[in-house]
């Protein structure tokens, strides 16, 4: 029986991570900013957190660690997104995305570290996403503050003198949830980019309606709590998405990466 503290259990991958855990007898610590959100299940216990708080961050993962005695995984899953062009993004929404995206998760990561070092052991899960190497149109303070999250991740990964802790980047392609749903979009009405604008919600909003079910990544999450030697990175999504785009744009130089992803979104 493991124990995990896992952000953002309400809704989407964090709940099919969630629901999969306790299925097979594991105890879950899930976070939301409201705890009516939760589902109400054995073995999860409800813990209030907002990432874009980080007294609520530093509370929210003490005392569950105190309830819990000590984590075995910490999974690093809550955010959200922001659409409009790059050109008008205020700084304060930059710095919006960059609290929940990554000050947030690397302040939980240190809390996580601090407590896995005492005890030796540990795993940490970051769901950074996919957008993080090949970046969504208008998505630029998503898609920046998850490449952030990345290159912290593998930067520890290089420098973490104890084998025991292991670190994952975890990063979706497309997955169905209500994530579009939560995300926030410029208010800016700027003619010259209303067309891309609405172009590219489109194929974002039938990449994800068509995208594999969170219970794929939930499955991705239960593999790597069960494995020895986790991989450092793993990206999952439907088969175009996560292994032949990918690929393709390994060995593309930046200009056709561009085209690519220009003609990918109909923009
Ligand atoms: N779905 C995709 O295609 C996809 C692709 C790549 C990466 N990802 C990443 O996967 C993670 C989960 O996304 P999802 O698709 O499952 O989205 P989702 O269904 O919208 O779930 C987001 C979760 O994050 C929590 N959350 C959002 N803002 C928060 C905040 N400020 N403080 C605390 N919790 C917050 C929400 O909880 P409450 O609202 O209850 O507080 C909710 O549980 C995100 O990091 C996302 O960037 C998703």
């Amino acid at each position: 029986m493991k124990k995990v503290f896992l952000t953002g259990a309400s809704s989407g991958i964090g709940l099919a991570i969630a629901q999969s855990l306790i299925a097979r007898g594991d105890e879950v610590w899930g976070t939301s900013r409201n705890l009516i959100r939760l589902e109400q299940l054995p073995r999860l216990h409800p813990v209030l957190l907002d990432l874009s708080n980080s007294r609520s961050i530093e509370e929210a993962f003490k005392s569950a660690h105190l309830g819990a005695g000590y984590f075995d995984v910490v999974i690093n899953n809550a955010g959200r997104g922001h659409f409009g062009p790059a050109e008008h993004l205020s700084e304060q929404e930059i710095q919006k995305q960059f609290q929940v995206l990554v000050f947030s998760h690397l302040q939980l990561m240190r809390l996580a570290l601090a407590v896995m070092r005492a005890r030796g052991q540990g795993l940490i899960i970051n769901v950074t996403s996919l957008a993080s190497r090949l970046p969504v149109p208008f998505m630029a303070a998503y898609n920046a503050a998850k490449a952030a999250m990345a290159a912290f991740t593998m930067s520890i990964q290089l420098e973490l003198p104890d084998a025991r802790i292991q670190i994952v980047d975890l990063q979706p392609a497309d997955i169905s949830t209500a994530f579009n749903n939560a995300v926030t979009r410029s208010s800016q009405n700027d003619p010259r980019y209303e067309k891309r604008v609405a172009r590219t919600w489109t194929t974002v909003d039938r990449n994800m309606t068509n995208a594999p079910k969170p219970e794929l990544v939930a499955k991705h999450v239960l593999q790597l709590i069960d494995s020895k030697s986790p991989p450092s990175r793993i990206t999952v999504g439907d088969v175009f998405q996560a292994k032949v785009a990918p690929f393709i744009f390994r060995f593309l130089p930046q200009r056709l990466r561009v085209w690519g992803l220009k003609r990918y979104y109909g923009i």
